[in-house]
């Protein structure tokens, strides 16, 4: 999803971070609190934790081998640079930092990561590893977690992903089709032992999915886990396929997951239009329910205050006893964001149903208005679910 300019300006000032909800049901418990948006331009290579820039300093000549170009980050890599050990290439960033620290990914947790990137036909699948991005554990000596690489399989040029140890594949396409353009990639890990950990990964042309696979594998070894991007890759290819080249990425996000949070607001507190409150049919929740007049425009008003700008999905539970439905209008902050939603006959007016819609919501006070379509009013009304 593209991040609204006041997202990210929130995000530069690092005081406060935005949640972020992709399209899902009123019932998941979890969302996405964005977490990491560098631009380039303005934090350059601070976004990361480490930096390692031709560490063996193989090549001064060459350096800087990672820089922001633009709003890009750039990792170039000669032939001729050698990592500390001599037998591999390195030219890599690590980590994930804002203004106030970076970011510690711990065990039990579960993170996503997006990002655009431009691989060149310059930078080549090759026989032995060529790898784009890892996960690792800090401190050296340590095998991979996760790789997402560039290998040559039979022959032809394809990017995969694995969870490394157990030499799990999680998805693999042709890289080919995918070279000198922008593609996106998104990649989730859960944080644990065994069975506990696993990832997902997509990869997508535009607004063509190649991969979105997910596969359960360790994904914790000791310690906290780190991303890696950059070029780090054997000398031993076979193909021919090493020279010089780069990769460029933009766009990059890092969200947590973390508890969604519910505010419920009941309907009998809410500003009524043309209805009143009653209580005579059970299963409402708090002190009763809005009875609307059976008439178009009777509306029931709630306001919500939002602790940040961002996606929300508003639940409405009603009830509806007749057969007939009763569309309502759902307007957040004067905008419809639903026209004649659906609202049909429950069974009885003693039988309760939610009804979903998602919207984007501001910092502060948000009006969310439901207003009956049909001469027949709205169903009667419980409460509006805020979830963020
Ligand atoms: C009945 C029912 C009300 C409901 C009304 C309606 O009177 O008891 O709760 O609001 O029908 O049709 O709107
Ligand atoms: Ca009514």
């Amino acid at each position: 999803m593209e991040l609204t300019r006041r997202q990210l300006g929130t995000l530069v000032g690092a005081a406060l971070l935005t949640p972020y909800l992709p399209a899902r049901p009123a019932s998941a418990a979890t969302a996405w609190q964005l977490m990491w948006a560098p631009e380039a331009s303005s934090v350059g290579l601070g976004a990361f934790e480490t930096i390692e820039d031709d560490r063996a300093d193989s090549h001064p000549a060459g350096q800087p081998h990672i820089f922001a170009e633009g709003n890009n980050f750039r990792f170039n890599m000669h032939t001729v640079d050698r990592d500390s050990m001599t037998d591999r290439q390195r030219q890599e960033v690590t980590g994930t930092r804002n203004p106030s620290g970076y970011l510690q990914w711990l065990k039990g947790e579960t993170w996503r990561v997006t990002y655009s990137m431009f691989i060149p036909s310059s930078l080549k699948a090759t026989t032995t590893f060529t790898h784009i991005s890892q996960t690792k554990m800090p401190g050296t000596g340590t095998n991979p977690i996760t790789v997402t690489s560039l290998r040559r399989v039979d022959g032809v040029q394809t990017i995969e992903h694995k969870i490394f140890q157990s030499d799990i594949l999680v998805g693999r396409t042709n890289l080919e089709p995918l070279q000198d353009k922008w593609i996106d990639a998104e990649y989730e890990i859960k944080i644990g032992d065994g069975s506990a950990g696993s990832v997902r990964w997509v990869l997508r042309d535009g607004a063509t999915t190649l991969v979105d696979a997910t596969k359960t594998g360790d994904t914790f070894l000791g310690d906290r886990v780190r991303p890696k991007w950059g070029i780090y890759r054997s000398l031993g290819d076979t193909s021919g396929s090493l020279q010089n080249c780069y990769m460029l990425l933009t766009n990059m996000r890092a969200y947590k997951q973390v508890a969604a949070v519910a505010t419920r607001l009941e309907a009998e507190n809410a500003t009524i239009s043309q209805g009143v409150v009653e209580s005579n049919h059970a299963g409402f929740s708090g002190t009763g329910f809005v009875n609307t007049d059976n008439a178009a425009g009777c509306y029931v008003q709630w306001t919500h205050t939002a602790s940040a700008a961002g996606p929300a999905t508003l639940t409405i539970r009603y009830a509806n006893g007749t057969t007939v439905d009763r569309p309502m209008d759902v307007t957040v902050n004067g905008v419809v964001v639903a026209s004649g939603l659906s609202f049909g006959g429950t069974g009885a007016w003693t039988t309760w149903a939610s009804k979903s819609v998602n919207a984007t919501l501001v910092a502060g006070a948000n009006t969310v208005r439901v207003t009956g379509a049909t001469a027949n009013g709205c169903p009667n009304l419980d409460y509006l679910e805020v979830l963020v």
